[in-house]
């Protein structure tokens, strides 16, 4: 998969790129990541991008021509055109799932107030990271994009992908390694018992738990088992 990335501060994502998985995955070819510096697109003498809003008000919007401009060269008709934006579709595991099956992907790093209302007609969707108000689109556009390619064939094991949070709704259990006793600090016990199925019962309980305390607008989605009914009674009864 391609993702290919406008911004105008290309050097905010020199770590992003040159680290860990993400690193791996492009030097494998899995996935390609290309930055692109829309000023370079600007036809401004001093190379603007932005200009003071028509009707008055604060900040400074980015304008039609370098952003319009630089789009048109670098999609191609498989691109799917997403823009950083706090006003946009919440992103979330199931639209990092539907974005890594696309052939590309560009994202457009919104800065400023915003951007001139006609960019928006040459883009599929607006995406928001979450309700709180960034700098940039940039720190949001390495988290979609570090979202996505995780769930790229061949990037991570698929073993990796298919029980943590959010599958299923639910989010994910504790996990330890050794020592069992760390600082006095024991391991819980049932995990040590090679009892698989008492395990298996732990973790689902203890994924239960953790939704319940801290997503239960994640349970509102979910579809319980008759087990997980049960359990889910215990934990009521534990935390009421
Ligand atoms: N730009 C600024 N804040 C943002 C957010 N929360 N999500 C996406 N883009 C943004």
């Amino acid at each position: 998969m391609k993702i290919k990335i406008m911004t105008i501060f290309p050097q905010m994502f020199a770590g992003f790129l040159n680290t860990s998985i993400i690193k791996r995955a492009i030097d494998n070819k899995l996935i390609e990541i290309e930055i692109v510096d829309f000023r370079q697109y600007s036809k401004d003498k001093n190379k603007r991008v932005d200009d003071y809003p028509y009707g008055g008000g604060a900040g400074m919007i980015l304008s039609c021509q370098p952003v319009l401009d630089c789009l048109s060269e670098i999609k191609s008709d498989n691109s799917f055109v997403i823009i950083t934006d706090p006003a946009g579709k919440r992103f979330d595991q199931s639209l990092a799932k539907q974005y890594s099956q696309k052939d590309e992907l560009v994202i457009i790093c919104g800065h400023y107030e915003g951007f001139d209302g006609r960019i928006y007609d040459f883009v599929d969707e607006k995406v928001s990271i979450g309700d709180y108000v960034l700098t940039g689109g940039e720190l949001a556009s390495m988290v979609i994009s570090d979202a996505v390619s995780r769930l790229v064939d061949g990037v991570i094991s698929s073993n990796s992908t298919c029980e943590e949070s959010f599958e299923n709704d639910l989010l994910e259990y504790k996990q330890y390694t050794r020592p069992q006793i760390y600082n006095g600090m024991a391991v819980p016990e049932v995990l040590v018992s090679g009892h698989h199925e008492n395990i298996r019962l732990y973790r689902l309980k203890e994924q239960l738990k953790n939704t319940y305390l801290y997503r239960k607008d994640l349970l509102k989605k979910h579809q319980f088992t008759e087990e997980e009914k049960r359990l889910m009674k215990e934990i009521i009864e534990e935390h009421d």
